[in-house]
């Protein structure tokens, strides 16, 4: 009762107050939004092991030589990277990962949707393993970071503990995730929502189509996945198949690298939606259909992209973020009024209610401009609309331990972009790590990490590993 009566009041504070934060104050909302939000505290008890951090050395140059040829299997011209799942550059890069995995030494298995694993054996074999990964899919025009580092940095944490003399007892297992992007098939994480289980996306896909109109297992089966199953739940793992799973990634925001700390412990990862629409209206001739007697498609996707932001803004949180990043015409000719349009939005939130509510705004805004336009609304479909994700407290002890022992200082800090680690979560205790790149660019050509951010994301992945591995 109270706390209703105290929604509007908190509201219009906010809205009034967000705007002028000044960096203090900025600081300590961010401060303590995190920590209401994954519910950890910001101390916590140390975690002992004899392990020797100063043993630990990363091939950096090898790890950079490798981002860079890695960064050749592209649709786009360099710096720019796109690779698109089951591609000829994506098998092409697949392939490169695994002849990397072999080199470690790490024995090989792939599922029917082409998720790569490569296991190092444990002394104790019957354990569950310690898992770390990431994805290689980049977004047309994007950079070499994104994901790779969590790969490539992966197999070479492998390395560096190897070198050490280091023998684990739990089983260590790297995995490459297929398609934590969206591109092609529209579904984000479509390889770790599977590890997942997710019954209802192993029956979507059998049916699923790309803009092209070739199917999912068609695409599959080019590549060499799925040749003789079409039931996807093969890839399913069971909960607590592992023991914990960890992700390397670049921030992908600005905050590590302008406070010039180099390790980001994430505790949290927020809630992302993705809506696909399509307009329909009569098209017709730019010159000679008169204004009152159009219905434009273009027009009404246009009022939708404008609305998803209003709705996003009037969240009254900085936390709130809205994208229409696709809005495609049809049929796309200067002189043609446009009869179909088709848009993709992208919305998310640390608070799940409050992006549920934008979600559905976008909806009621979706259903109004059509019927204002006398366009008809031929699809609303809600991609995707998932919960966040709290990282594993015991992993972010260890990992702030590891953190102490290799003398990094770090931060704790909310991921606003999804990662594979978001759907690891729900079979898994999770912990991410986080290394600065530069400006905070990401999903651009000119994302970049440097070598001693990489070298000391890699050296605290190994020395966690290290120490999920003995537990
Ligand atoms: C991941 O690529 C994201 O969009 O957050
Ligand atoms: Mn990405
Ligand atoms: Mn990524």
């Amino acid at each position: 009762m109270e706390t209703k009566f105290l929604q509007p009041f908190l509201l219009l504070f906010l809205a009034i107050s967000v705007p002028c934060l000044s960096d203090a104050s900025y600081e300590e909302q961010a401060r303590k939004t995190m920590e209401e939000f994954s519910g950890y505290p910001v101390d916590s008890p140390p975690h002992h092991y004899s392990f020797s951090p100063s043993s630990l050395s990363v091939d950096i140059q090898g790890l950079q030589r490798q981002i860079e040829e890695l960064s050749s299997f592209s649709d786009a011209p360099a710096p720019a990277v796109t690779r698109i799942l089951y591609s000829q550059n994506d098998v092409l890069a697949r392939r490169y990962i695994k002849s990397l995995m072999e080199q470690a030494g790490l024995s090989i298995h792939e599922d029917a949707v082409g998720n790569i694993f490569g296991r190092w054996g444990g002394t104790e074999a019957a354990l569950s393993a310690v898992a770390t990964g990431s994805h290689i899919d980049a977004i047309p025009y994007s950079g070499k970071y994104d994901g790779v580092i969590g790969v490539l940095g992966a197999i070479e944490a492998i390395n560096v503990l190897k070198r050490s003399g280091f023998q684990p007892k739990r089983s260590l297992e790297v995995i490459m995730f297929t398609s934590e992007e969206p591109t092609r098939f529209g579904i984000s994480c479509l390889g770790s929502r599977l590890l997942a289980g997710n019954e209802e996306l192993a029956i979507a896909l059998k049916q699923a189509v790309d803009g092209q109109n070739i199917s999912f297992l068609e695409a599959a089966r080019s590549a060499g996945y799925a040749v003789h199953e079409d039931d996807l739940s093969s890839v399913f793992l069971k909960k607590d198949y592992y023991f914990s799973f960890i992700e390397l990634h670049i921030e992908q925001g600005p905050i590590l690298e302008e406070e010039g700390i180099p390790i980001g412990i994430v505790t949290a990862i927020a809630a992302p939606a993705s809506i696909s629409i399509d307009f329909e209206g009569n098209g017709g001739h730019a010159g000679a259909v008169l204004m009152p007697a159009r219905n434009d498609a273009g027009l009404a996707a246009a009022e939708l992209a404008l609305a998803v932001e209003k709705h996003v803004l009037d969240s009254g949180s900085f936390d709130t973020v809205g994208t229409v990043g696709v809005m495609e015409l049809h049929p796309g000719a200067v002189n043609s009024i446009p009869s179909k349009t088709h848009v993709e939005v992208d919305t998310r939130d640390i608070d799940e209610e409050r992006r549920n509510v934008v979600v559905n705004k976008i909806h009621q805004s979706a259903v109004r401009i059509a019927e204002n336009r006398g366009v008809k609304l031929s699809k609303f479909k809600i991609v995707n609309q998932d919960p966040p994700a709290l990282s594993s407290n015991s992993i972010i002890s260890t990992m702030r331990e590891a953190t102490k022992q290799l003398n990094v200082s770090f931060k704790l800090m909310i991921s606003r972009a999804y990662h594979d680690s978001l759907f690891m979560a729900r079979i898994s205790p999770m912990g991410m790590i986080f290394i600065p790149c530069y400006k905070g660019y990401s999903h651009k050509p000119e994302e970049f990490a440097s070598a001693q951010d990489i070298a000391n994301g890699v050296k605290v992945l190994a020395l966690t590993l290290a120490k999920l591995s003995a537990e």
